[in-house]
């Protein structure tokens, strides 16, 4: 399957975690703006902090910087 093939049929979950990441449950691709493959997984979980090093993947600074999603 091409990284930029959007018309899998398998349901992603996307769940919002309280006080934390994105998590994504697939199979997923996440793919870059110029389509190339940047990982693909099973699950993944996207920073929503903005305090990832690891970014755009959650690396667990959200419990340092003590972020609140209310
Ligand atoms: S949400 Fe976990 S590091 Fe940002």
């Amino acid at each position: 399957m091409d990284a930029t093939d959007e018309s899998s049929t398998t349901a992603v979950c996307i769940r919002l975690r309280r006080n934390g990441p994105l998590v994504l449950t697939g199979p997923v691709n996440l793919v870059r703006e110029d389509g190339s493959l940047l990982r693909e997984a099973d699950s993944m979980a996207l920073c929503r902090c903005g305090a990832s090093r690891e970014a755009p993947f959650c690396d667990g600074s959200h419990r340092v910087t003590v972020f609140r999603d209310d």
